[in-house]
């Protein structure tokens, strides 16, 4: 059918690149506004333990069942599946369809959480988005969110940004933006990490982070590691099968997970240091997601000598955070528009890029003029959020991990995980089937039951 014509593929050149392109995957805005409040609020340490459990039963497996189909097959997330997929298997692509499907909507309101990550580094860079009441910056960020076009304006920002680094391709465009920014990314954050050790009273915030409580460690927080473990890892649209088939044939690829893994764990309690020493030093309630990024840290930051720095600085950081996880989304429809149907990446990316922000309009208006409209109770926002988070994700998810887990022979497996790994990594294979045809899966059933009847 619509094959695109033999030409060399693109593909990441160093091993180092490798890495630092799957961590720009992996660290986004999960690692600021989730992971930390998540990890203070359910136990500290003693949650930690279960989000590296987690990892083991579902992230890493997963995320290896990506890369393996990805470097296997060397194909964009459809064809690999149609590659690989067992005679009469036709229907394994559209695993790959919903992979694409979900990367369209994650992009469609991540990017609009970004586009609010803009406007903010350019505000702080004015030096005007400073208030110590956490108050006046809530009505800030509202008139912010409210006012179409600034909302528009600041996604299409946001998209365009990652656009112009796609199209450059993947050598030429991801992998040097990732290789530059992930060491930026870490010196920034440990700079910040530092200074807010210094703070008076910055012990209280650490304890929130860390002090181990094993008595909150229940079923819920338990499902919540287990969908973090998921998110953090980039799991669930195809973008590990996409970034996995431009991986070097030497690449060792559960090393390869697992140093990506505990590096992004890294980030995140990097993070968590950064933010919350400062939040409990002045009397601040400790928060997540919009309102610890827009509306607490501001008023943290204004409190502090040269906050105005340190507020630019910590916008810069996720802004750099979130650029590697949006390229990771944006790859998946561009390679899949460029080799499933033969499209000059130029076209790939400006089509795609049109798509999302077509799709993203009503979401970035959903917190203004279009608050009116909701579906079941849910604004537009919070439905692309359903359906990819709570619906198309853990599904692939699923299927990703039954892909390998079961269609896939041992040796098949054994040939994959052992290039750039050696012999040795034959070990893994047994185990590593165990938790992709069972627990992977059962675990990732509950948790997605879970959201749609737990609450
Ligand atoms: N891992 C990213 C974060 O923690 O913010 C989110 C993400 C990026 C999810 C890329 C999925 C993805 F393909």
């Amino acid at each position: 059918m619509n094959r695109a014509p033999a030409r060399a593929r693109d593909a990441f050149t160093s091993r180092l690149g490798v890495i630092l392109a799957t961590l720009g995957s992996a660290v986004g805005l999960g690692n600021i506004w989730k992971f930390p409040y998540l990890t203070g609020d359910n136990g500290g340490a003693a949650f930690l333990v279960v989000y590296l459990l987690a990892t083991l039963a579902v992230g890493l497996p997963v995320m290896i069942a990506e890369l393996v189909i990805g470097r296997r097959a060397r194909a964009d997330a459809v064809s690999s599946f149609e590659r690989l997929a067992p005679p009469g298997g036709g229907a394994w692509r559209y695993v790959g369809v919903a992979g694409v499907c979900s990367a369209v909507f994650l992009l469609a309101f991540y990017s609009e959480v970004v586009g609010w990550v803009f406007a903010y580094l350019f505000e702080s860079l004015r030096g005007a988005a400073l208030s110590s009441d956490p108050a006046a910056n809530a009505a800030r960020f509202t008139a912010l969110a409210h006012d179409p076009v600034a909302a528009l304006g600041w996604q299409w920002a946001a998209l365009a940004w990652a656009a112009g680094i796609i199209v450059c391709g993947v050598a030429r465009g991801i992998e040097a933006v990732t290789k530059r920014l992930m060491p930026l990314l870490f010196l920034l954050l440990a700079g910040l990490a530092v200074h807010a050790l210094t703070l008076p009273g910055a012990g209280r915030g650490l304890a929130f982070l860390l002090q181990p409580d094993f008595s909150r460690i229940g079923p819920a927080v338990v499902l919540t590691a287990l969908g973090l473990a998921f998110f953090k890892l980039s799991l669930g649209i195809g973008a590990m099968i996409t970034y996995g088939s431009y991986f070097r044939a030497d690449q060792d690829i559960p090393l390869t997970a697992t140093r990506v893994m505990l590096a992004d764990l890294t980030v995140s309690l990097l993070a968590g240091i950064a933010i919350f020493p400062a939040v409990f030093s002045f009397g601040f309630a400790p928060a997540s997601g919009p309102a610890l990024v827009f509306m607490t840290m501001p008023a943290v930051f204004s409190q502090l000598p040269a906050g105005g720095v340190l507020l630019a600085v910590f916008f810069a950081l996720i802004a750099i955070a979130a650029t590697g996880a949006m390229l990771s989304i944006l790859e998946v429809p561009v390679a899949w528009l460029v080799e499933r149907h033969g499209w000059g990446r130029a076209r790939a990316t400006v089509a795609a890029t049109l798509v999302i922000a077509l799709f993203g309009a009503p979401a970035a208006l959903s917190q203004g003029v279009g608050a009116a409209f909701t579906l079941a109770g849910r604004s537009v926002f919070e439905l692309y959020d359903f359906l990819t988070s709570q619906l198309l994700m853990p599904l692939t998810g699923i299927a990703i991990a039954l892909f390998v887990g079961r269609t896939w022979s041992a040796a098949a497996l054994a040939a994959e995980l052992g290039q750039g790994g050696g012999a040795r990594r034959a070990a893994l294979v047994g185990p590593l089937r165990v938790l992709l045809r069972w627990v992977a899966p059962l675990l990732i059933a509950v948790v997605l039951l879970h959201g749609w009847w737990g609450g």
